[in-house]
């Protein structure tokens, strides 16, 4: 590139050069188009208002540093404080109504019932896992949620109930209670006759069995066992006797298993959840195990 002389006019165009010149090639001093140009002057103009009105520069007082305010007052922090604020009074209201609605009337509220899965699920993870699993699928002696097999009921009164007042916890003077003895360790049944009547619970859940000895145990089930398992084994609920002729078992449905759950009795232990979670985490709770997929 060479210095040419400045004022020089190009011949062609009659335009003034602005004086570059790079291996002959001249460059004219055309004027910017006139939209760029007011573009231009309208983002100074605008970046002069909003130093104005928002908060725009930082500088030194003399409690450090701080920035100008802008004359309306605007900050991002207090716009998100407030937000905040009102999500967490909107949840605290629908907490409170959720604890003293009866669970029906929260589940025919669409926008109430989404608080309360999301909180009852969150409570579950915190309390209920370690038990019966993240998934609440259970594992042995910790029955599995999901499926609609129940030991004491799946309506949403009796989730409720047993979420309040726990299995067997004897600090609950309503806890669900009731106690399968243990025969073959409290002498009430020989070991043959507990044999025997394992035999029996193995016929009546459609397994391998030696059907002599499950003849001679269907007489000892008759006489120990329908009063809990009921006449035809398939349990009651109010006692929170399990179904013995269905393929679900909490402590195993082989020989063995029926042999040790019968000699020992089982007595699995619920925590009653009343005193330590308030009424609307116990409702929401409630809600979220009836949603598993088993709910009644
Ligand atoms: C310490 C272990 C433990 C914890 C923690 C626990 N459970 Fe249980 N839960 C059990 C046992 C054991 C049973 C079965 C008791 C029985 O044999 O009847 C049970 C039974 C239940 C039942 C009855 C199931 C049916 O078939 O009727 C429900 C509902 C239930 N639990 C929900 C919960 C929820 C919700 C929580 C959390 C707030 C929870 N459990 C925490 C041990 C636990
Ligand atoms: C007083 C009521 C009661 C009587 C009587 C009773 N049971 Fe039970 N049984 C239960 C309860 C409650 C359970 C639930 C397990 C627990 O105790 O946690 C159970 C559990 C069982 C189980 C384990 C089921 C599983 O899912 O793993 C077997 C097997 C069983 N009973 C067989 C019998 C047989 C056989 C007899 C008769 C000799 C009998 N029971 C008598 C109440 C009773």
């Amino acid at each position: 590139m060479t210095e040419s002389s400045k004022n020089e006019v190009d011949d062609v165009t009659g335009v003034k050069t602005t004086g570059h010149e790079w291996d002959g090639i001249r460059e004219l001093d055309n004027p910017m188009p006139k939209w760029w140009l007011y573009t231009f002057y309208a983002s100074i103009v605008w970046s002069l208002a909003y130093w104005v009105v928002m908060p725009a520069w930082p500088y030194l007082s003399t409690e450090g540093w701080t920035y100008t305010e802008g004359v309306i007052g605007y900050a991002q922090r207090d716009v998100v404080t407030r937000e905040i604020a009102a999500v967490t009074q909107g949840r605290a209201g629908d907490m409170q109504r959720i604890a003293t609605l009866a669970p029906e009337e929260v589940a025919s509220d669409a926008a109430l019932m989404e608080v309360a899965l999301a909180a009852g699920k969150a409570a579950f993870g915190d309390n209920c896992a370690p038990c019966h699993g993240s998934g609440a699928q259970g594992s042995w002696g910790f029955p599995n949620l999901n499926d609609d097999v129940w030991l004491w009921g799946g309506t949403l009164e009796d989730i409720r109930y047993t979420l309040a007042h726990g299995i067997r916890w004897e600090a609950d003077d309503a806890t669900r209670q009731n106690v399968m003895m243990a025969f073959g360790r409290d002498g009430i049944l020989s070991r043959r006759e507990v044999a025997d009547v394992a035999e029996f619970v193995l016929a009546l859940s459609d397994q391998d069995h030696d059907a002599d000895a499950a003849t001679r145990g269907a007489e000892t089930f008759g006489e120990q066992c329908v009063t809990c398992h009921g006449a035809d084994g398939t349990g009651i609920r109010e006692l929170g006797a399990p179904n013995l002729t269905d393929a679900v078992w909490l402590y195993g449905g082989d020989r063995a298993s029926i042999v040790q759950s019968v000699s020992n009795g089982r007595s699995g232990v619920m925590p009653a959840w009343g005193e330590r979670l308030d009424a609307g985490t116990i409702n929401a709770l409630t809600l979220y195990v009836h949603s598993l997929g088993g709910g009644e």
